[in-house]
Order: structure tokens, then C-alpha cells, then sequence
């Protein structure tokens, strides 16, 4: 058993650039927060705030040409010391993604068991097909895709947007991470399926004690999932706290402007999330 205040995540001075002829080109600069073992870490901003950088920082897939610097600690490893090889173990394993468009992430030509069984199988030595694929149809189940069984035979196409973002979410949850790191994972979707991948979230993240970082350009988002708030703009941490204290009393005039642009939380989102049965069954 794990100490509660655990610290899983922590992040110190990150900084990462694009160096080119007119300077170090940072996108991200001395950022710093951290996240307990099982706790939930909200970074909110704008579009080009340096979210994506972020992460991609933390899972070592920074696009080429960025150089990063500062500290990134996980479970007591110091992450930017790892080798590709070594960082390639924590990957999908211990620290999993889930993207804006979990198109882009599924191979149109395989079903989705097979994608599911195929990457548990790729992080479990001695697996057989047979055994990833009941893990496929446990963890279809487990994000709540009826007649899982039949199911994991389907292709991608065959899913709605909302599906195939659960289907994501199967196939990270099967690695049983440490961290979830999800950026704008519902940004593509309507906003009752949104609510609905966003309670998965958050019940997986209750049953299976995983960190998660939810990642978005939307307020609204982040104030059900997480605990703690990272506002970023421009590379810059413009201010971090409790996500309650941060919607109550915000200090800075940019949190202030982003939660003014959050639409009627009250008004519009819990009344569609009363309808949500209805809905996304495909
Ligand atoms: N390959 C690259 N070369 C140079 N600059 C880049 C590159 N990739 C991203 N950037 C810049 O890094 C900055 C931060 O980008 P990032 O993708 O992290 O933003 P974001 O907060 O995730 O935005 P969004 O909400 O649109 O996803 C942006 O200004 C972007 O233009
Ligand atoms: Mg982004």
C-alpha cells in the first residue's frame, strides 16, 4: 500500500524550445507542479499555451528539433536521464496517453481486439493471443461497450467518435499505468458523449487508482476530473492550486478570462447529462 500524499509525478523548471536562428524558441518555461500517486492535475490554456508540449515532454515524444530541459521525476526515476530504450518500458506500460482523435491512434485495417490485444501483448512477455484477447473483452467492458464479445471483432469505422474514444481508453487501461496523461480527449466530440468519456475518466481513475492529467483548452472540462489546476499561457505557468479554489477565487485576469468563457456550466451541461442514457449507443 502507497502512502496517500505520494508524490507520483513531479516536474521542475521544464522547459522546452524550438532553437532556431532568433533564439531558443521556448514553448514551455519552468513549469513545475506535481501530482500525487492517484491524484488528478487539470493544465488548462489556450491553444499554442504549450499543453501538448508538455506532455509530449513527459512521454519523451517531443517532436525533432525540441530540446528540453528541467527535471521530470516518475515514481522516483528521474525520466530525462532515460534512454529511448529505457523510456520505451514506462511508455503505454507505466505512464499511458490518450489523444484528441482516437482515429489517428487505431489502424483502420485491424479490428479493435486485435489492436488492444496486440499492444498488451507487446508490454507482456510470455502472453498468448488467446489470453490478450479476453484482456480486450475485460476491458471493452470495463469502459462500458456492450456486447464487448462480439465487439472486439468490429473495425474502427464501425464505431461512433465517442465509442472508438472508449475503445482508446480500453486498450491504455489494459497496460494498467501509473499515469493516464489525456490530451483534449474530448475535444472531437459532442458535448453529452463528452460528459460521458469524462465520468469514464473519472471512475476509472477511482477504480483503478491511476494519476491522471487531463489536458484542455476548456474549463468546463477539467471542473468535474481534477483536483488540481495548472493554468498555462504562452509557455508560462500563470498560476496552479486546488481546482476548487482556482473556479472560486481565481488570482490572475487570465484564469479570470478563461473561466468567463466557460458556457453555462450550470445551465447547460447538467441537464444534458441527465439525457446521456439516450444517447451514444452505437
Ligand atoms: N515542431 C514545432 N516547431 C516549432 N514550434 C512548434 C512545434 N510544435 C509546436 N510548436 C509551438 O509550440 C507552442 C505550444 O504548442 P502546443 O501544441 O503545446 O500548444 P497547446 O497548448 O497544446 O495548444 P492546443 O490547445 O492548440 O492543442 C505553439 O506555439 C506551437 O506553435
Ligand atoms: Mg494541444
Amino acid at each position: 500500500m502507497t502512502a496517500p500524499d505520494e508524490t507520483l509525478l513531479s516536474v521542475r523548471g521544464l522547459t522546452v524550445g524550438f532553437p532556431n536562428a532568433q533564439g531558443p524558441g521556448h514553448v514551455v518555461k519552468s513549469l513545475e507542479f506535481d501530482l500525487t500517486r492517484g491524484g488528478a492535475l487539470g493544465i488548462v490554456g489556450e491553444s499554442g499555451s504549450g499543453k501538448s508540449m508538455t506532455s509530449l515532454a513527459i512521454m519523451g515524444l517531443l517532436p525533432k528539433g525540441a530540446k528540453r530541459t528541467g527535471s521530470i521525476e516518475f515514481d522516483g526515476t528521474e525520466l530525462t536521464d532515460l534512454s529511448e530504450r529505457a523510456m520505451r518500458s514506462f511508455r503505454g506500460d507505466r505512464i499511458a496517453m490518450i489523444f484528441q482523435d482516437p482515429l489517428s491512434s487505431l489502424n483502420p485495417y485491424y479490428t479493435v481486439g486485435t489492436q488492444i490485444a496486440e499492444a498488451y501483448r507487446s508490454h507482456r512477455a510470455g502472453v498468448t493471443r488467446r489470453q490478450a484477447r479476453a484482456v480486450a473483452i475485460e476491458a471493452m467492458e470495463r469502459v462500458h461497450i456492450t456486447d464487448a464479445a462480439r465487439r472486439v471483432d468490429h473495425y474502427p469505422h464501425q464505431f461512433s467518435g465517442g465509442m472508438r474514444q472508449r475503445v482508446m481508453i480500453a486498450m491504455t487501461l489494459s497496460m494498467e499505468p501509473e499515469l493516464i496523461i489525456a490530451d483534449e480527449p474530448t475535444t472531437a466530440l459532442d458535448v453529452t458523449v463528452q460528459a460521458q468519456i469524462l465520468d469514464l475518466l473519472a471512475e476509472i481513475r477511482a477504480a483503478t487508482g491511476a494519476g491522471l492529467i487531463l489536458i484542455t483548452h476548456d474549463l468546463a472540462v477539467v471542473s468535474e476530473v481534477t483536483d488540481h489546476l495548472v493554468v498555462m499561457k504562452d509557455g508560462d505557468l500563470v498560476e496552479q492550486g486546488p481546482a476548487e479554489r482556482i473556479f472560486t477565487d481565481p488570482q490572475q485576469p487570465y484564469t479570470r478570462m478563461l473561466l468567463d468563457a466557460v458556457p453555462r456550466i450550470d445551465d447547460e451541461i447538467a441537464p444534458l447529462r441527465t439525457l446521456q442514457a439516450a444517447q451514444e449507443d452505437r
